[in-house]
């Protein structure tokens, strides 16, 4: 299709997810690929036979390409991203956009200077039950928000954090932390979504089950901005690994949901339980499926597809896409403060 919005991936661990969402996409047209490795390189050809590159400078200069999508390592997001939006391309940033707060912003500082779209990875706010929550949150059903928690009792086997594709996993400057930052940035994204902006935190973390350098368990205490508090807690070490966690406790009602599964939905009324049955049928647990719990690779591609089609709309349309960095910054902010507090003992403000 001659509309079709030219798309490429850095990046072939978790870009392979990018690659196959621009593939089905409606209105996005992969045209090339690059990556170091080039076993995953030369794979990525034979799976979707278009162009190579393991330089990412000689992708930048392919004029067919609009928009290239970054899902190396995290630490290095703000610098891939730069140098393809000084090259004038939009770009998709995966999640977390980058590993502080100041990268994040020299990195949207550099996309409005050159013009071009700044789209991210949040692929749980894309989730029907999560929009379902998050507008009974907004529309005031739960009376006054009083909690809001977080849980992650997620594992890893050592050999996660091994080899080329690992090594960077759980370090400080590459990975920016470890259970909260590459695995729980989603579960801190998704309560500050739902929840408010979060206003001070206390935090607490180590090293419990691996040999890795930053965290793979961390305990965080939350204040948010609307006066509700909150926990996270997130771990790689936790054998054999169980869904994500999200309860959400107000003074007209309170919901909880397993990963991508409805538990409860209690909303003070006269049809009350008919609300709740209705909604445990449509959003509640079906038939047992693996997870990412266990499985790094299990993650579903529909987040990323409609991420990928709305840049491309976005490109087309002249207009910002649905998830940009200031949107996509916050959840990092209150990451590198729950560690901030964890190695100073103090209360810190976000
Ligand atoms: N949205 C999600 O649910 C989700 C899930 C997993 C990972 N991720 C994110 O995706 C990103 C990548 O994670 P991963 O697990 O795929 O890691 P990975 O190490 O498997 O993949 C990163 C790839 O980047 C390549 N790379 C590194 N330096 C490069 C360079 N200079 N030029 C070209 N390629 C280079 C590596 O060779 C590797 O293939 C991370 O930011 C991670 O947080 C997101």
């Amino acid at each position: 299709m001659a509309d079709e919005v030219g798309f490429a991936v850095v990046g072939l661990g978790m870009g392979k997810h990018h690659c196959r969402s621009i593939i089905s996409g409606k209105g996005s047209k992969l045209i090339a690929i690059c990556d170091i490795d080039e076993e995953r390189l030369s794979k990525g050809k034979e799976d979707y036979n278009c162009r190579t590159y393991v330089s990412f400078d000689e992708m930048l200069n392919d004029p067919e390409i609009q928009c290239v999508n970054i899902a190396t390592p995290s630490g290095m997001h703000s610098d891939f991203g730069i140098m393809a939006v000084e090259a004038g391309k939009h770009i998709i940033v995966e999640k977390p956009a980058d590993i502080t707060p100041d990268k994040i912003d020299k990195l949207r500082e550099a996309g409005e200077k050159a013009g071009v779209k700044v789209g991210c990875i949040f692929q749980a706010r894309l989730d029907p039950l999560n929009i379902a929550i998050r507008n009974a949150i907004q529309s005031g059903r739960l009376g006054k928000l009083i909690g809001i928690h977080g849980h992650l009792p997620w594992y890893r086997k050592q050999s996660y954090y091994e080899g080329d594709h690992g090594s960077w996993k759980g370090t400080w400057d590459t990975d920016g932390g470890g259970s909260l930052m590459n695995q729980g940035v989603h579960t801190v994204d998704l309560i500050q979504w739902l929840g408010g902006r979060v206003e001070k935190v206390n935090g607490m973390f180590g090293v419990f089950g691996h040999d890795i350098e930053a965290e793979d368990q961390t305990v965080a205490l939350l204040k948010f901005e609307n006066g509700a508090l909150g926990t996270i807690y997130t771990t790689t070490c936790c054998y054999p690994g169980y869904d994500q966690l999200i309860t959400i406790y107000g003074t007209k009602g309170s919901i909880m949901k397993d990963a991508s599964k409805l538990l409860n939905w209690r909303i003070e009324g006269d049809n009350e339980d008919e609300e709740e049955q209705e909604m445990l049928a449509k959003y509640g647990p079906k038939d047992k499926e693996e997870g990412i719990s266990a499985d790094p690779m299990a993650v579903s591609s529909d987040g990323h597809t409609q991420i990928v089609e709305d840049m491309a709309k976005a490109i087309v349309d002249d207009r910002d896409p649905m998830i940009g960095l200031d949107s996509a910054k916050h959840a990092v902010e209150i990451i590198t403060s729950v560690f901030e507090a964890g190695r100073s003992g103090q209360t810190i403000s976000v």
